[in-house]
């Protein structure tokens, strides 16, 4: 039997990156594997980062995460969607695997080292993010795992840590696979500065429930073709961020139009510009509309994450009791 799992940090506003890296993917798979699909807003990882060292701002951040799913259309009835914190075998879980995973291991992770290299003082569990993450995964037995491109390295250590698992206490945990959206793999920053993230702040994020007038202001002042300075310059939009979200929200004649006329000067950057945002605008705003009726009826969510605990512990407490069997306990 296949099972899928994925997480989400309530870290910051969900971006453009998210949906279309991962969330979409989400509510496909939904559909497809019903409650046999777990999904997770992980904020024993969003405490990685200093900056969720506030408590109220936590607990409303992995509300408003909860809002996000849903509001892109993933149901809470169909899959099993939950809070990580709300069910502890996750940190037990990973505690045994910090036992088999070598430190040099998680110090060569790319994630880690770039997040790392910003601190001055670096919180041990911040090397610890994909031991926990792969018992995330692996408390469930998930073989599939829908993320954007940057969780590649995480999920190979996954394997690893299955292995290893496997091989000193027994057969007990599939090796999962990652599955991406292939349009999507990593959607790069409005500011220019590389992948789109929450954790860089709201200068790289396109946030799903942003205000239309907020999100045209990041786009007019977001750099192009470096090579284009005057409006007569031909344009490359293989190199422009604007072109990468021209792919993800307009409609085919659109794109094919910019993909010419911006190569032979017929359009200039802000016209192209204006162009996306037409189709961001279609794109956002049902999905606004609906996070504001769930918003409106906070209450039936924190119902839905409570149901989505029991049903995620349903199956991660015979998972455990098995692993504290194994390693006895
Ligand atoms: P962030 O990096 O914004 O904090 P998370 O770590 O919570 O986001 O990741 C949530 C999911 O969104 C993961 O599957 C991740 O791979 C995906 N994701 C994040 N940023 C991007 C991006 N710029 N492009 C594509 N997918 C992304
Ligand atoms: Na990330």
């Amino acid at each position: 039997m296949s099972r899928v799992f994925s997480g989400i940090q309530p870290t910051g506003e969900p971006h453009i990156g998210n949906y279309f890296g991962a969330m979409q993917n989400y509510v496909k798979l939904g559909r497809e594997y019903g409650k046999q699909s777990l999904y997770c807003v992980v904020d024993l990882h969003a405490l990685t980062n200093p900056a969720a060292f506030d408590p109220a701002l936590l607990a409303q951040r992995t509300l408003d995460m909860a809002v996000a799913n849903f509001a892109v259309g993933l149901d809470p009835s169909q899959v099993i969607f939950f809070v990580q914190s709300h069910v502890p075998e996750h940190q037990e879980l990973s505690w045994v695997f910090t036992t088999i995973t070598p430190v040099g291991d998680l110090e060569r992770m790319t994630q880690y080292k770039d997040k790392s290299g910003q601190l001055e003082s670096v919180p041990a569990g911040l090397l610890m993010y994909p031991v926990l993450m792969a018992a995330d995964i692996l408390l469930y037995r998930a073989d599939t795992v829908p993320v954007g491109e940057d969780q590649t390295q995480h999920i190979e250590l996954t394997r690893e840590i299955a292995r290893k698992f496997n091989h000193s206490f027994g057969e007990t945990f599939p090796e999962p696979r990652a599955v991406y959206n292939k349009q999507a793999l990593r959607i790069p920053g409005v500011d220019g500065q590389g992948k789109m993230s929450k954790s860089k702040g709201e200068t790289s994020t396109l946030g799903l429930f942003e205000p239309m007038d907020s999100i045209w202001a990041k786009l007019r002042v977001a750099p192009t073709d470096p090579a284009r300075v005057r409006r007569t310059d031909p344009g490359n939009p293989d190199v422009c961020l604007i072109f990468d979200y021209h792919k993800l929200f307009s409609d085919l004649d659109t794109i094919q139009m910019v993909d010419v006329e911006c190569r032979r000067a017929g359009i200039g950057c802000v016209d192209c510009k204006k162009a996306v945002m037409t189709g961001i605008t279609a794109h956002l705003t049902p999905i606004q509309a609906r996070g504001e009726e769930l918003r409106d009826d906070l209450d039936s969510v924190r119902d839905a994450l409570a149901q989505g605990a029991r049903e995620a512990r349903a199956i991660a407490a015979p998972v455990m009791e098995e692993v504290r069997t194994k390693v006895g306990f």
